[in-house]
């Protein structure tokens, strides 16, 4: 289930499960097409297992190897603020080819968003304008709505399971307090006192999680305060998150890892970014871009503290995030980075990369990932095979509930406390 399923991703996502179910071709300028899930690693990703016997290399498809669902199987639901049907919603979007829009307007055009949570204070002013599916009551009646939702999702579609995605706007950062939201209990009594600073996403989170479905944030903002992160402890729920990572950041975690593993020093990072969707214009607006910029700047982090030759204690690369809202450019985003390295002897070396990323087809890929695999982890127990472990530890246990081999696929990687993987 999606939170901001009437978005450029929620809709692409949507079209895209539609387009490769059901087998839609489709024609542009350039000749006919069918549909796949390139971008994604589960669906398009190969392993290599070894050599064959004649000394070739054998490599095996991912989704081969491990009993994952098949897209094919998985159903889509959720709730937008935006009351707009899939249809028109892919239309609004302007992401999907026309000749396929066509084509996935019967289907589409059926799907409606269920009510959400509006609090204005967490999303930007310019997005008052499409709100009009909003849900009624407090919060606390609000979060017992959520919950309804998702049980009803389950028993109308006959499902093994659910999990609920954020995929709406970006928030601002909550305000961590303590007696509101620094613990389970504080939290739960802060939603049923109406608190300002809980968020709508981090109620989207506590419903899902005290419904027992894992939870994934694909937005940067913090929903995953100390008190939900203890009651997914507590409960035994995964969450994972933080923040889809699509496309430049994507590009600069592989960038930044060659050059420092390759011994040479990036010193200075600058990163524009613009363009003209939905999400571009909620990202024009401070706290909201504030929350992105954060998400964005951590990527670097742990490479810089991983090469003492390289890098002092404490030393910090200049790194700098821009991002413009430019309508024209729509959903095809551009980001142009400039990484400037020391290199041998006080010469620099200095790379500029222009990226053109489509960006809901790039983030509907990832999705589809953190969904495969967070199903995925629900099914694997494992223990220490040598057995040395005390008592329960001994016996099969589950992932931690913040799951996070989910990071791989998202820009500030969510972890267990006491873990660094800031980098994976
Ligand atoms: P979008 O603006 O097209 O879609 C967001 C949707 O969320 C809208 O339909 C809006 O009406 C809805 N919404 C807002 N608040 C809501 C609430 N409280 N409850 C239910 N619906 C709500 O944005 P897009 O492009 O789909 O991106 C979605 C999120 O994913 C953004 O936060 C973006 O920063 C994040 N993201 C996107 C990436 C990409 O597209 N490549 C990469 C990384 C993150």
């Amino acid at each position: 289930m999606l939170v901001g399923w009437g978005g450029n991703n929620g809709s692409t996502f949507t079209a895209a499960l539609l387009a490769n179910r059901l087998g839609l071709d489709w024609e542009t300028k350039t000749g006919r097409h069918s549909p796949n899930w390139y971008g994604s690693l589960t669906q398009a990703s190969t392993v290599r297992l070894g050599y064959s016997a004649s000394g070739r290399e054998v490599h095996c498809p991912f989704p081969a190897l491990l009993p994952m669902v098949h897209p094919d199987d998985i159903v889509v639901g959720g709730w937008d603020i935006s009351s707009v049907d899939l249809g028109a919603a892919m239309e609004r979007a302007r992401v999907v080819d026309i000749d396929l829009q066509r084509r996935l307007r019967p289907y589409m055009d059926k799907l409606h968003p269920r009510p959400s949570i509006y609090f204005p204070d967490f999303i930007a002013a310019n997005q008052a304008d499409r709100v009009d599916n909003l849900l009624e009551g407090s919060k606390w009646e609000q979060l017992k709505t959520i919950r309804r939702d998702i049980r009803s999702f389950k028993m109308e579609n006959n499902l093994d399971k659910v999990i609920v995605m954020w995929t709406a706007n970006t928030e601002r950062f909550s305000q961590v307090i303590e007696g509101v939201n620094d613990t389970a209990d504080n939290l739960l009594g802060a939603i049923k006192t109406g608190h300002a600073e809980v968020s709508p996403s981090t109620l989207f989170a506590v419903a899902s999680i005290l419904e027992g479905f894992t939870y994934i944030n694909g937005s940067p903002q913090n929903t995953f305060v100390p008190g939900c992160l203890e009651l997914a402890e507590r409960e035994g729920v995964f969450v994972g998150g933080d923040d889809f990572k699509s496309g430049q950041t994507k590009l600069k975690s592989v960038l930044v890892d060659f050059l420092v593993s390759a011994g040479i020093k990036p010193v200075s990072i600058v990163s524009y970014n613009h363009l003209g969707n939905n999400d571009g214009k909620n990202l024009s607006a401070p706290h909201q871009f504030k929350s992105k910029e954060i998400s964005k700047s951590r990527v670097i982090d742990d490479m810089v503290s991983s090469n003492n030759i390289l890098y002092k204690a404490g030393e910090k690369i200049d790194h700098i995030v821009v991002i413009k809202y430019v309508p024209y450019v729509g959903d095809s985003k551009r980001a142009m980075d400039e990484y400037v390295s020391e290199i041998m002897l006080g010469g620099h070396n200095t790379l500029a990369i222009h990226n053109t990323c489509e960006d809901s087809l790039l983030a509907a890929p990832i999705m589809l990932d953190l969904i495969v695999l967070a199903e995925l982890a629900s099914r694997i127990t494992f223990k220490r095979a040598d057995n040395s472990a005390e008592g329960d530890a001994a016996d099969y246990c589950n992932f931690h509930p913040i799951l996070s081999i989910l990071s791989y696929m998202c820009k500030a990687p969510l972890v267990p406390p006491g873990n660094s993987l800031s980098r994976i």
